[in-house]
């Protein structure tokens, strides 16, 4: 079935927070930003902006009458900087005048006298100098001090791996109205209602049941507005407050790209140690995480990053450190994998350093390290299944692996500048937030008397097609057609407390709920048809497809009628209901728990062929078994695996994000920041899925949101094999993204440094001249 609001987004109807109708003498707010990377403010001057026309008001941080102090981890990072600035982008004033543009301009004439103090970029420079966020981690499973010994072969490397802007169509917005009393309502592009409402109502210092934070759907987040949102509905709400007038703020796409956080870059160091056949005894990993200048999610990140730095594999000895590092670049935020792929990555290079050390395929390796049921994580878990070694079976027979070895092989015997590499990339994500709280939701239904369902969660609707799935789980519950059930907008006041969405959690969290609430009603409904049939088992009832079923023969009654029926009978057609997954938990102390409920699984092959004389190179095929569960909407969910295997293979290869010593963002357009595009794709995404019942997916249901993209970092390790195919003796390095200039600079390592030399001295003659 089609997502149900694919007509809308089609026509352009679809709503969002600026399509909403205006009131009447709305106010538009724009910020303004540092522009140094650190420093101490000296003098801030909002007159030269007071001055325009059209302009209303400015705010600074002092006129934030409540807390000026906001994360839902670590609260240390300010709405609007007070003293000190700590990023480029980083907010200082907010500009409210009668138009967009006009804020906009005046905006740029605050003045801001900065005295500017050195800054930090790099994760390794800020861990020396102990600028470190929350403490360091470590995961430890056996004894790798003692493994060395036994080891046939240990190899150590460095990975350095690069960022991603999320790049969602929407740009960061929200629209604060005050209403009567001490209340306001917020329409925000937020993954995480509740963190706005507490934020705010802790800005304005009142209490969460003043503030109503309501989301129709996002224009894509991809983590961005899981906690990057709060700040700019904050700043609305703020200036809202102030002049008791609707204000929006929406930030333009390079405010935006400038003004907010993306993925965490990360710089790791690992040792391996294997036996002669390959087999890993040991593993040792640290990662350094650039978290930038405040804790946003990090910890939680890098949480994340320990729980999959061995990936799909078991291995008996690993010791796993990470820290998140303190630099003056924007927060880094979740970016879908939430830091699980960059643990994956360092893996893989680990297992790629091997295979070529000992001269056997990547793959060799991979295959006798795979993760059995059994097995136990770092973390103490023991995993439940066979996925890991079912779908790289799965995926080396129905794709015949063999056959893609031979071909790449005779391909690149028989061609000199241009190569073929391949490599398989199984994964193993676990599904559920790490923070074992989170791992609640809640959803209020109503039936009306006609048979039409309303459906409220605190999901929110971001593109993956949770509204979709929330209306299918519904119209199964009640055995009804799936055009009767509204999925209403995600609001504070309707579901109170709720978690973000994200770690793919969303459809599992609230779809259980929902089922949960339809079921009481469904309950109440059997109870009062059992009357009406004049039979004595309500248990026996049952709905399918909008017929009264009594033990399992169709009877007279129709769901329509039934309604009609149960409001006479003065029943309660309204439930809420609460659900928490059972079973979760984690020791931060002794670092061992059962944190997932469950695991996704799945392996890919990539194929790529490369032109070395060039550095260009395209992805020929992506072949995919991945393990979804018995899907409540299995059109949503390959577009999840699609989306996220594009979003993959765009942060290893051509999303080339990067900032300059002092902390500036060099890719600051679409001109120098690049992502994949429809031509960019492989000409063949296969995929095939596994569908066993999930028991804890609504119907048997896996989530699938974040797990696809990881499949993407097979593609690094196809161009390295394609780049070692044209010049076996290099030293390649593990630095993502492997962008086509990567690819030269690492083939011609010579040319390019005395490229590199010659513009230094033409640079130097041309300033002495
Ligand atoms: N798909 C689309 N189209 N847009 C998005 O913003 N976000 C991803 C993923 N798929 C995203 C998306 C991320 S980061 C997560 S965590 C999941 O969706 C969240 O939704 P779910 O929990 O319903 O899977
Ligand atoms: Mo997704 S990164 O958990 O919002």
């Amino acid at each position: 079935m089609k997502r149900i609001d694919a007509v809308y987004h089609v026509r352009g109807e679809a709503e969002y927070v600026d399509d909403l109708p205006q009131p009447a003498e709305m106010l538009y707010a724009a910020v303004f930003a540092s522009t140094v990377a650190r420093g101490k403010i000296l003098a801030l001057n909002l007159l030269p902006a007071l001055a325009l026309d059209g302009i209303v008001a400015a705010f600074a941080a002092t006129d934030i009458p409540g807390t000026n102090q906001w994360g839902s981890i670590i609260p240390d990072w300010p709405l609007l900087a007070t003293d000190e600035v700590h990023y480029v982008g980083q907010p200082v004033a907010v500009v409210v005048g009668k138009t967009k543009a006009c804020a906009q301009k005046a905006a740029k004439k605050i003045a801001m006298q900065v005295e500017e103090l050195p800054a930090i970029v790099e994760p390794k420079e800020a861990f020396v100098r102990g600028q470190i966020i929350g403490v360091p981690r470590t995961f430890v499973l056996g004894d790798v001090e003692s493994a060395w010994s036994n080891c046939y072969l240990i190899v150590e490397g460095t990975c350095e791996i690069g960022s991603q802007e999320h790049l969602y169509l929407e740009t960061q917005r929200a629209r604060a109205i005050p209403l009567e009393g001490k209340t306001m309502r917020v329409y925000s592009a937020t993954q995480n209602p509740y963190a706005a409402q507490r934020t705010i109502a802790q800005m304005l210092g009142w209490p969460h049941n003043a503030i109503e934070v309501d989301v129709k759907r996002l224009g894509g987040a991809f983590g961005g507005k899981e906690e990057q949102a709060t700040l700019w509905a904050s700043l609305a709400a703020l200036a809202a407050w102030h002049l008791q007038k609707p204000v929006e703020l929406v930030l333009s796409r390079l405010d935006d790209l400038k003004m907010t956080g993306k993925r965490h870059p990360y710089d790791s160091d690992f040792k391996i140690g294997v036996t002669k056949e390959g087999q890993i005894l040991a593993y040792e990993v640290k990662h350094y995480q650039n978290a930038g200048a405040y804790a946003d999610l990090s910890t939680a990140v890098l949480e994340r990053t320990l729980f999959h730095s061995t990936n799909a594999y078991f291995i008996p000895n690993a010791k796993i450190f990470g820290a998140s590092c303190r630099t003056n670049l924007p927060p880094s935020t979740a970016l879908r994998g939430f830091g699980g792929p960059q643990a994956m990555f360092v893996m893989e290079s680990a297992i790629t350093k091997v295979a070529e050390k000992l001269g056997v395929s990547r793959e060799e390796i991979q295959r006798k390290n795979l993760l059995f049921a059994g097995d136990v994580f770092p973390y103490g878990q023991q995993m439940q299944t066979n996925s890991v070694p079912r779908t790289w079976q799965k995926a080396e027979q129905i794709y015949h692996l063999s056959k893609i070895k031979q071909q790449v092989e005779q391909y690149n015997a028989n061609h000199f500048e241009t190569k073929k590499g391949y490599a398989l990339m199984p994964i193993c994500f676990g599904i559920s937030f790490t923070k074992t709280f989170l791992n609640q939701a809640s959803a209020l239904v109503h039936v009306y008397t006609d048979g039409s369902v309303s459906v409220t969660t605190g999901g929110v609707e971001m593109g993956q097609g949770l509204s979709t799935k929330i209306a299918a789980i519904a119209s199964l519950t009640f055995g009804i057609g799936i055009q009767r059930i509204k999925i209403e907008t995600t609001n504070t006041t309707r579901i109170a407390n709720m978690s973000p969405t994200a770690a793919s959690v969303t459809t599992d969290l609230n779809g259980n709920a929902t089922m949960l609430a339809s079921g009481q009603i469904l309950d109440r409904l059997k109870v009062v048809a059992a009357k009406e049939l004049r039979v004595s088992e309500p248990e026996r009832i049952a709905i399918a497809d909008e017929k009264i079923l009594y033990a399992g023969e169709e009877t007279n009654l129709t769901w329509a009628g039934l309604l009609e029926k149960a409001f006479l009978y003065r029943t309660n057609l309204s439930a809420h209901a609460f659900y928490a997954t059972p079973g979760i938990s984690f020791d931060r102390v002794k670092e061992k728990g059962h944190p997932f409920a469950y695991h996704v699984c799945g392996t890919a092959i990539v194929e790529v062929t490369l032109d070395c004389l060039r550095g260009i190179y395209e992805i020929d095929s992506v072949k995919i078994v991945h393990e979804l569960g018995r899907s409540v909407n299995e059109l949503v969910d390959r577009g999840q695996v699609e989306g996220g295997l594009a979003q993959g293979l765009g942060w290893m290869t051509v999303e080339d994000l990067r900032f300059s010593g002092k902390g500036q963002l060099l890719s600051k357009n679409l001109a120098t920041y690049k992502i994949p595009d429809v031509y960019f794709m492989p000409d063949e995404i296969a995929l095939e899925f596994l569908t066993e019942e999930n028991s804890f997916g609504p119907y048997g249901s896996k989530a699938v949101g974040e797990p696809p993209l990881m499949y993407g970092i097979g593609v690094f390790f196809a161009i390295r094999q394609a780049m070692r195919a044209f010049q076996p003796q290099r030293e390649l390095a593990f630095k993502s993204p492997l962008t086509p200039e990567q690819v030269l600079c690492q083939l011609y390592p010579q040319e390019f440094q005395e490229m590199a030399e010659n513009i230094a001295v033409s640079s130097t003659l041309l300033a002495s001249t």
